[in-house]
């Protein structure tokens, strides 16, 4: 397949950075990955639905475990699959129950959503409430500055810290001109393609495949 396939019945990725998140296209995506859960236990199937900064959706769901204490949350499965998809910064994200409606995300998943769209990603509040800015939903998170500020910890610049300088990285900034990530060649993801969990075909193999907003 060439590199700006994205495949049988997928739609094409835009090539630039959408001007606002379309909420009801992001909320549909976060119900259809819902549809796919593995919840045998609690009953409750959770999709979410991420868009990327690149304007790519990414998706996951929770999977259960016999155990109880292993199971993935559908945020942390679409962390997995936007890092998988070679992105790392997420600009909104609608978490489900597949009912349409916005299910409050776990005090674990906010802070992993921190981490992949700092303070500023907007968290859908539904089609009757406006979005929130993920820092309402958890104020004064630990992220990268506690460790960096201590003296401690790795240079390199987190997905979340667009105002901190990095190790040689450039163009992470979601408000600085240099932004990169937006209509980059040989990037075929699109749609509920990339997905955290139970999908079969999905062609993304980690963090170094093709294409990604790194
Ligand atoms: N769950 C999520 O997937 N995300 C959340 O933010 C809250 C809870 C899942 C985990 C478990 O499978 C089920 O919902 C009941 O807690």
């Amino acid at each position: 397949m060439a590199a700006d396939d994205p495949g049988e019945g997928l739609e094409a990725p835009p090539r630039s950075k959408p001007s606002a998140p379309d909420w009801a296209k992001l909320r549909q995506a976060a119900d259809s990955a819902a549809s796919r859960a593995y919840a045998p236990y609690s009953g409750l199937h959770v999709g979410a639905a991420g868009l990327c900064e690149n304007g790519h959706v990414v998706t996951g769901t929770n999977v259960e475990n016999a155990s109880y204490g292993l199971t993935t949350c559908a945020e942390a499965s679409l962390v997995s699959a936007l890092v998988a998809s070679g992105c790392r910064r997420l600009i909104a994200v609608s978490v489900t129950a597949g009912d349409g409606r916005p299910l409050s995300p776990c005090g674990a998943c906010r802070q992993r959503l921190m981490e992949h769209g700092g303070a500023e990603l907007l968290v859908d509040g539904g089609p009757d409430a406006s979005p929130q800015r993920l820092e309402a939903l958890l104020p004064g998170a630990f992220a990268a500055a506690d460790i960096a500020k201590r003296g401690k910890g790795s240079s390199a610049r987190p997905a979340g810290e667009p105002g901190r300088t990095g190790a040689g990285r450039t163009g992470d900034s979601r408000t600085g001109a240099g932004r990169t990530g937006a209509g980059r060649t040989g990037d075929n993801h699109t749609g509920d393609s990339h997905t955290g969990a139970g999908r079969t075909g999905d062609s993304h193999t980690g963090a170094g495949g093709t294409g990604g907003c790194r």
